[in-house]
């Protein structure tokens, strides 16, 4: 592909204005400067004002992970990983991360801009968990989730918690430390038998059985932005 049509895919400028950029010289095409006749192949990289773009569309994903699936790009240990569930181009990454035997609802993505905002403990981003514990927690301990659980990384930030019934409770995060809810559940006097995340940033599994994906729609993925104060990246196509 022509360089200035790569630049209108990567959703950088149309063509007429990309060959402007590239006439000023803003334009690297593997390190060097890119020309008006470059062509684009698959591997190249590409580079406006020093910085990577990419002519991929975006895509987002939902993902049920199931449980013994790992949140990574690839494991040493040859695990199957939640990369593999869901369609290998474009590449995406996993947004946070569940423990392997946590199950439930996972982002992936190759926005990284997005990704870096919901996965950045600044935007709070909601999460919603759904434990089966030893015991039957009480008011006493529902207390303590909601209020704040002492652990050795400090205190947890105010939280909901409420009982769904017999030895199952509901967690609403807005932070996402390593193990926090099975930490915060074997504090109060009830380890974690199964977690399940039912919810990420607003976004809900339904009927998603595990293992299974969907993309997001366009709304879902404008919410998302809105959410974290994401600009929309102007002509950039979306297979959402
Ligand atoms: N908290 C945990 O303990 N595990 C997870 O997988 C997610 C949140």
């Amino acid at each position: 592909m022509r360089l200035n049509a790569y630049l209108a895919r990567a959703g950088v400028a149309s063509r007429r204005r990309a060959d402007e950029l590239i006439k000023a010289g803003r334009v690297r095409v593997n390190g060097e400067p890119g020309r008006l006749n470059t062509f684009v192949a698959a591997g190249d990289r590409v580079e406006v004002d020093g910085r990577e773009v990419s002519a991929q569309p975006l895509a987002y994903y939902l993902l049920h992970k199931p449980a013994g699936v790992v949140t990574t790009v690839r494991d040493p240990q040859g695990r199957p990983t939640v990369v593999q569930l869901v369609p290998a181009q474009p590449r995406v990454v996993p947004v946070g991360r569940l423990d392997a035997d946590t199950t439930g609802a996972l982002l992936l993505t190759n926005d990284g801009a997005l990704a870096h905002r919901l996965a950045h403990p600044r935007y709070g981003v909601e999460k919603v968990y759904e434990a089966e514990v030893e015991g039957d927690p009480d008011e006493k301990a529902l207390r303590r989730l909601r209020d704040g659980v002492e652990l050795d990384d400090g205190r947890t930030a105010p939280a909901r918690a409420r009982r769904l019934g017999p030895g199952r409770v509901e967690l609403v995060l807005h932070e996402g430390r390593k193990h926090q809810v099975k930490r915060m559940l074997a504090a109060v006097g009830h380890p974690v038998l199964r977690l399940h995340r039912s919810g990420y940033a607003g976004l809900e599994l339904g009927g998603l059985p595990p293992g299974a994906w969907r993309p997001l729609r366009a709304e879902e993925v404008a919410r998302l932005r809105t959410l974290v104060g994401s600009a929309a990246r102007g002509d950039r196509r979306t297979t959402a």
